[in-house]
């Protein structure tokens, strides 16, 4: 496995591997790897002959007062776990080189992050496209895999890919959860005991939605009442947003006619935590 740094020797060796006729897959990541991660990883190796991942700790996608002077680092244990899946590189820019003084082009895109995450981080999602517009055109991957996890990440990505024109197939992967239910993310590691025990009532909630609307029930309000009741139980949970969009554009829905997606993100203390899941109409 080999650990690049510099921007320019990404480029030219991924423009070799093209030329001898490889499939790049590539998976970006800020690291603190877990197997969320992981399964994107073993995606990638299975689709292409080789497997890049990034890890970036993006800084133009977290906002002021945000986590990103705190946000887990550990790249000798991601260098070892990236490994153990057969990724063949790790790419590891430098902010430097990523965002030079003179740095000015963004890539906004319009409605799909007006919602949900888009409320309370209005400069969230142009943080993520552009970072990943440039990993794009640094690694020139043939494939990148995204996590359902993200799941307004993901359709961002899909309509910049769409729109820009980009020659790249996009694939999601399903959220991996622990076993007691909770969404993985680097993110967990800031939950102490407590908090990690009310961060269950998340992933109960989104069952719960389900289990309603498998049940008949397809009027949003009430399905979002039930969810809201489960997780503000848990007194030190704050809850930022809980909607049911459809998957396509992220547009709220009074009645759920077509597949939607139950999102949320709430606040445990300091840490924001989100997570969703697809309401899949039967046919
Ligand atoms: P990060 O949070 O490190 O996530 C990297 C990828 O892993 C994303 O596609 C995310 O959706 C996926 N992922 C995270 N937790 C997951 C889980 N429990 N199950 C499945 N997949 C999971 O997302 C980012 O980084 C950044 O925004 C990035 C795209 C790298 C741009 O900076």
């Amino acid at each position: 496995m080999r650990v690049i740094t510099p921007i320019k020797e990404m480029q030219e060796i991924s423009e070799k591997l093209r030329r001898e006729g490889k499939i790049i897959s590539f998976v970006p990541t800020m690291g603190y790897l877990h197997q969320g991660h992981l399964s994107l990883m073993e995606e990638g190796k299975k689709r292409g002959d080789i497997l890049v991942i990034s890890i970036f700790v993006n800084p133009t996608q977290f906002g002021r007062g945000e986590d990103y002077a705190v946000y887990p680092r550990d790249l000798e244990r991601d260098k070892r776990l990236a490994e153990s899946v057969g990724v063949d590189i790790v790419f590891t820019p430098s902010e430097s080189e990523m965002y030079p003084k003179a740095y000015q082009t963004y890539v906004q895109v319009e409605e799909v992050t007006k919602n949900l995450c888009g409320i309370s981080r209005p400069t969230h999602f142009r943080g993520v496209a552009t970072v990943v517009a440039k990993l794009f055109n640094i690694v020139k991957p043939h494939i990148s895999i995204f996590g359902e996890k993200d799941f307004q990440q993901l359709v961002t990505i899909r309509q910049m890919v769409r729109d820009l024109h980009y020659d790249i197939e996009i694939v999601g992967m399903p959220t991996c959860r622990e076993e007691d239910g909770i969404a993985m993310s680097s993110r967990n590691t800031y939950l102490n005991p407590e908090e990690k025990k009310a961060a269950l009532s998340l992933y109960r909630s989104l069952k719960r939605a389900s289990a309603l609307f498998l049940s008949g029930e397809n009027k949003a309000e009430t399905i979002l009442r039930e969810v809201r009741n489960i997780i503000e139980a848990e007194k030190i949970i704050t809850v930022d947003y809980i909607k049911i969009c459809d998957t396509g554009h992220l547009q709220d829905l009074d009645i759920v006619d077509r597949e939607a997606v139950v999102a949320l993100a709430v606040r445990i203390g300091k840490t924001r935590l989100i997570d969703n899941l697809v309401l899949k109409p039967a046919r």
